[in-house]
């Protein structure tokens, strides 16, 4: 199951793993698009900047994004008055507007081919005694002076809705050709990039930071973290401040004209929908089936709910691919974005993007730049990263506490629920053995994989995904392929495997 995003630059450009120590004026960990973003803008500056990426480029959430460029994150401002203030609320949306206006310029001046659009963006609701929230969302931004947004009860969907909220230009593009287009112009900035090459600490000697790769380091004055969600536990603490929630694109070729927009709803089941453009062919995106990363999920409910809606509208439609995508969610729903911590200077972070990270990334890089170069940033104080307030949305913080404890303490004194013979092929589970729990994968042939089912980052019991074959955990999100190798931060080692063959 892959992103078309990321085939559709398959062997556009390569680059090395490190494999030699450097210095550099600021490593960037993590090569999506907010680490090449700030590595666009500083090397613009005549920074000397080194990015290190574990995967690919963009490989992971960039590359599985839905890619809307918006200012629009679902019904937010109302939430953002109430929480936080009318001007709170009023520079969010200046900045996502602006970030808007910023990556059309890049892709401008570097001339860098993109599928770059402008489209309204629209979340709606087909239940009419959900238009009152809609209404509300219309009456914030009223509020806060938006003059770029209506209330409307028509739209190009396949479907009648009841009512939607649009926000006029907005964008969408291909992600993939996008950061494609900022590495290469890092490099020819003398930039350098280096792909699967995987950080394992940062550590601060003598006032400079030494990033340390599994066989290399990198010394640099700054660094940016930009690796998802950041992989040091301690000092920053970010583990107990975000959880991953995991939804699912398919690409469907529906042999129709299509409409113009994209669109989201925004009560569960959640669908949101907009057009990209394939081998010349315009064709539509399906995204839905959110749930926190690490809860088991049946087919029906991820991809197979998205296929089901799209077939009421589309009948003969062909799904072309296929893929799931991860997001860091701030219990407090703000992005963390400046210092990674008060007592580590001239270290930055940029996470908890939600959903929406093509606006956010931008936003974020423009603020860590300003903050390296000295320069005061209007927007900084908004996404405050060291931030200690009070967290407003108590039963998220409930819920992610009370998982985490179940996870990390009470799962692993119950009896698991499985035999092995209870497990089938191409399926997996954990059993127990001598005392011992053992993550068993039984492949289409019956082969076996074994592996030890404790994550790798903070210790969480994982739990098996049977719809894309993977070991999840529900803490903070990591994932590790059937054979133990670790696929999704924060986690990066790989698990313990269990040699069936001795
Ligand atoms: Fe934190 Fe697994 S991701 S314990």
């Amino acid at each position: 199951m892959e992103s078309f995003w990321i085939d559709s630059i398959k062997n556009n450009i390569e680059f090395d793993t490190l494999n030699e120590d450097k210095e550099t004026d600021i490593c960037i960990v993590g090569a999506g698009i907010f680490g090449l973003t700030c590595a666009y803008y500083l090397s613009n500056l005549g920074y000397h900047v080194t990015v290190l990426e574990k995967y690919e480029i963009g490989e992971k959430t960039t590359g599985h994004s839905t890619a809307k460029i918006t200012s629009q994150h679902g019904l937010f401002y109302d939430y953002l008055i109430q929480s936080y203030g009318e001007k709170y609320a009023k520079d969010y949306l200046e900045a996502n507007e602006k970030a808007i206006k910023n990556i059309k310029q890049i892709i401008d001046k570097e001339k860098i081919e993109c599928d770059f659009e402008y489209q309204n963006n629209y979340v709606y609701t087909t239940k009419p005694e959900e238009v009152r929230a809609i209404k509300k969302e219309v009456l914030a931004l009223e509020q806060i002076g938006f003059q770029n947004c209506d209330f409307v009860t028509k739209t190009g969907l396949p479907f009648e809705i009841a009512g939607a909220i649009c926000f006029k230009k907005q964008a969408q593009f291909n992600p993939m050709k996008y950061v494609m287009g900022l590495a290469k112009n890092v490099v020819s900035n003398n930039g350098e990039i280096y792909t699967n090459t995987t950080v394992t600490d940062v550590k601060n000697e003598d006032g400079l930071y030494v990033v340390n790769t599994e066989n290399n380091k990198v010394k640099s004055k700054y660094v940016i973290i930009a690796s998802h969600y950041p992989f040091i536990n301690f000092p920053g603490f970010y583990f107990a401040k975000m959880y991953q929630s995991t939804s699912y694109v398919i690409a469907v070729d529906t042999k129709k004209t299509l409409f113009n927009g994209m669109y989201i709803n925004f009560t569960n089941p959640i669908f949101s929908y907009r057009t990209a453009k394939w081998n010349e062919k315009e064709i539509l995106l399906v995204a839905g089936g959110d749930h926190k990363t690490g809860q088991p999920t049946a087919y029906q409910d991820s991809y197979g709910i998205l296929e089901k809606e799209v077939k009421k509208y589309y009948p003969d439609c062909d799904i072309i691919s296929k893929w799931s995508t991860r997001d860091c969610i701030p219990i407090d729903k703000i992005p963390y974005v400046g210092a990674y911590s008060n007592i580590m200077p001239n270290m930055y972070v940029g996470t908890g993007f939600k959903k929406w990270g093509m606006s956010s990334s931008n936003v974020a890089a423009n603020i860590i730049v300003d903050n390296i170069i000295g320069k005061t940033n209007k927007y900084a104080y908004l996404f405050d990263s060291t931030r200690l307030k009070p967290i407003k949305n108590r039963d998220e913080m409930k819920n992610m506490i009370v998982q985490s404890t179940n996870s990390l303490f009470l799962d692993k004194i119950k009896k698991p629920n499985m035999k092995f013979e209870e497990i089938k092929n191409n399926s997996g589970g954990i059993i127990e053995v001598n005392s011992e729990k053992i993550g068993i994968y039984k492949n289409e042939n019956g082969k076996i994989y074994a592996v030890k089912p404790v994550c790798t980052h903070l210790g969480c019991l994982l739990s098996w995904n049977d719809v894309e074959k993977t070991w999840d955990c529900p803490c903070h999100g990591s994932r590790f392929n059937y054979e133990g190798k670790n696929i999704y931060d924060p986690a990066f080692r790989d698990l313990e495997i269990y040699n069936l063959d001795t």
